[in-house]
């Protein structure tokens, strides 16, 4: 949420701001700036809207000079104007700052600040921060880079909340501050140039060798070196890490939309998911990753799965994987209930945070919370150099590729195929028979090419799209593993359209939910044939009853269902615990066609962002 860019070396700072910016849209996009010091003092340009409108007013009057800071904002205290965009400036108009966090005890500092005599120009919390900042260090008896170090410490002791920061002081040419507490920060370490970012996306076509900082760490940054210091003190032999990835997350290939292109991505992102984690031979999974003896994974008697968004809804399918393939009891809980819930925990509970970016605040907040009651957490990230991925005692990584699009696709697929590796590797630890573990196997090994026969009805699917589109309500149901799916496909639905649209077990149609069905409320049936596939059959008759429109998600053999349903997404017949994967393929690709029919920008729904890092 917001993304941060910095830059000091011997180029034109205010391309590279520009570009770098532009790879962390996804942060937030409600507005953005750059400050650059331009020999003189400190220039900003800052725009509301997205960067483009940015770079319109910065190739109109362009800035000169080769160190700046810039950020691309996701309001939170403050409307998106242009007045509220970052940087924010000290009182002394030298020194500027860009902040990703929230500042939860500002309003106390800014009446402290302004019974002093400082004057705010915007609504943010930010500003005050600078201010802060600006006052320790003309206060500062410090000498060298340290003055504006210094600086930022002091300012930070000050605030509760969660920050990821750049600072820069036309006093100081050539040096950029970083601090991060909460919000992540890496370095981008060049030659002869050095970069800071919120993330190493943004650092793609530049460099490759990255230091992830560290919680609490600060950063002073030259075009030559940089000095990282924690609250113990500099920190000596830091690791430059080489990463991958990134570049081919600007490319969105054939497609319209990076939503499109990660939905068609999903046959070798989930290949990529599975790859050298089966064991045909034991009939199991492998995941060397996990950090557990196999005695250690027999001992837990309870699962606790933790997440936000789609990452909650990849856990309660993986609550009924996990509970049907090793019987062993699961709860979901979201990240931000539990971390701040009194809820019993019993002591063999084994945790999973569950999350594509790896920085979600709630869910780090949450494995935070766990681990410090003592218990052990495994992540399933996609992010490598993430937060979360660092902070579990071990984990799974998903391999699905950088996921651009707002809306989770890729990565809530590669999610489920981790939970079934998860619940066939602590099956088999049990009872799970070499047989069943086998037939799981092969079922999955065929899911690739299952998931491109769902994505073939795509253009077929762009068509009855345009027959709901103008529905200004919706209804998803499902029972079992399908009703996180029918959850998941309603939050598609409201995240790209903007329609609404709620997700309920098919059986609690009866409990109030009947009563929004007419003629123009379409439902969309989780209905492919399982051992509820009758029960399901007979809501759709009730709903039929009271003329709702049916759409029913069913197998491509399934003659009856095309008699009863108004239409059907067809999907191929796997085994029954893998058939949520390819289930939500059609309501992913339905969300996708009725918001591009609707006109909505799909890869930056309004109001969202894809790394939430502000609880
Ligand atoms: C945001 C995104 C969702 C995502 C959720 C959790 O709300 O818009 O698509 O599911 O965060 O994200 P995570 O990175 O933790 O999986």
């Amino acid at each position: 949420m917001c993304g941060i860019v910095a830059y000091v070396g011997p180029r034109d700072a205010q391309p590279i701001l520009l570009d770098a910016l532009s790879r962390l849209e996804y942060r937030g996009y409600d507005s953005a700036g750059l400050a650059i010091l331009n020999g003189k003092g400190i220039e900003v340009r800052k725009k509301s809207g997205r960067i483009q409108e940015l770079a319109k007013i910065c190739l109109a009057e362009p800035v000169k000079g080769r160190l700046g800071i810039s950020h691309t904002r996701w309001a939170t205290h403050g409307a998106a104007t242009d007045k509220n965009a970052h940087p924010h400036l000290d009182a002394s108009g030298r020194l500027a700052l860009v902040h990703n966090g929230v500042i939860e005890n500002y309003l106390e500092l800014k009446t402290k600040l302004m019974e002093t005599g400082h004057i705010f120009l915007s609504e943010t919390d930010t500003e005050i921060l600078a201010h802060l900042v600006g006052e320790a260090f003309s206060s500062s008896r410090e000498k060298g880079d340290a003055r504006l170090v210094e600086a930022v410490r002091s300012a930070v002791q000050q605030i509760q909340g969660t920050l990821g920061i750049a600072v820069i002081h036309a006093d100081m040419p050539g040096l950029i501050v970083g601090a991060r507490r909460g919000s992540p920060l890496v370095i981008g370490v060049g030659e002869g140039e050095n970069f800071l970012a919120s993330d190493t996306q943004a650092l793609a076509p530049y460099t490759n060798r990255v230091v992830i900082l560290q919680d609490k760490e600060i950063v002073s940054l030259r075009a030559d070196r940089f000095d990282v210091a924690s609250p113990l003190g500099i920190r000596e032999n830091v690791k430059v890490e080489e990463i991958e990835d990134g570049v081919a997350a600007s490319d969105k290939g054939v497609h319209q939309h990076f939503m499109l292109k990660e939905i068609f991505e999903q046959p070798s992102a989930i290949q990529n998911a599975f790859r050298g984690r089966l064991d045909a031979d034991g009939a199991t999974a492998k995941l060397g990753g996990l950090n557990m003896s196999p005695q250690e994974l027999r001992q837990i008697d309870r699962i606790c799965v933790l997440g936000c968004g789609t990452a909650l809804h990849a856990g309660m399918v993986g609550k009924y994987l996990i509970e049907t393939l090793a019987k062993i009891p699961v709860e979901t809980q979201h990240s931000s209930e539990f971390r701040y819930g009194d809820s019993p925990v019993s002591g063999r509970t084994l945790f999973f945070a569950v999350s594509q970016s790896g920085e979600t605040a709630d869910t780090l907040g949450a494995l935070r919370e766990a681990r410090r009651r003592g218990f052990t957490v495994l992540g399933i990230c996609n992010n490598v150099a993430s937060t979360i991925a660092r902070e579990s005692d071990g984990g799974v990584y998903m391999h699905a590729g950088p996921e651009i699009g707002v809306a989770a696709t890729k990565s809530f697929t590669s999610q489920l195929v981790i939970f079934t590796l998860i619940g066939l590797l602590l099956g088999r630890l049990r009872f799970l028979s070499a047989a069943h573990g086998r037939e799981l196997l092969q079922a999955m090994e065929n899911l690739p090419a299952q998931i491109t026969q769902c994505l073939a009805y795509s253009d077929a699917i762009r068509e009855i799209a345009q027959r709901y589109a103008h529905a200004s309500s919706m209804l998803f149901l499902g029972r079992l593993a399908n009703f996180p799916i029918a959850l998941e496909g309603a939050l598609k639905v409201k995240e790209i359209t903007y329609i609404h649209a709620e997700g309920y077990p098919s059986a609690e149609l009866k409990h109030g939910v009947i009563a929004l069905i007419d003629k123009e409320t379409p439902t969309v049936l989780l209905a492919t044939q399982d051992g509820v596939y009758d029960k399901n059959l007979g809501n759709l008759q009730e709903i039929k009853a009271r003329s709702g429109p049916i759409i029913a998600v069913a197998h491509d053999d399934d003659k009856k269902i095309c008699t009863l349903a108004d239409t059907v997404l067809k999907v191929p017949r796997t085994h029954e615990l893998l058939q949520p994967i390819l289930n939500i393929v059609p309501l992913q690709l339905l969300a996708y066609h009725i918001g591009v029919a609707l006109g909505r920008d799909v890869d930056k729904p309004r109001n969202l962002a894809k790394s939430v890092t502000v609880e």
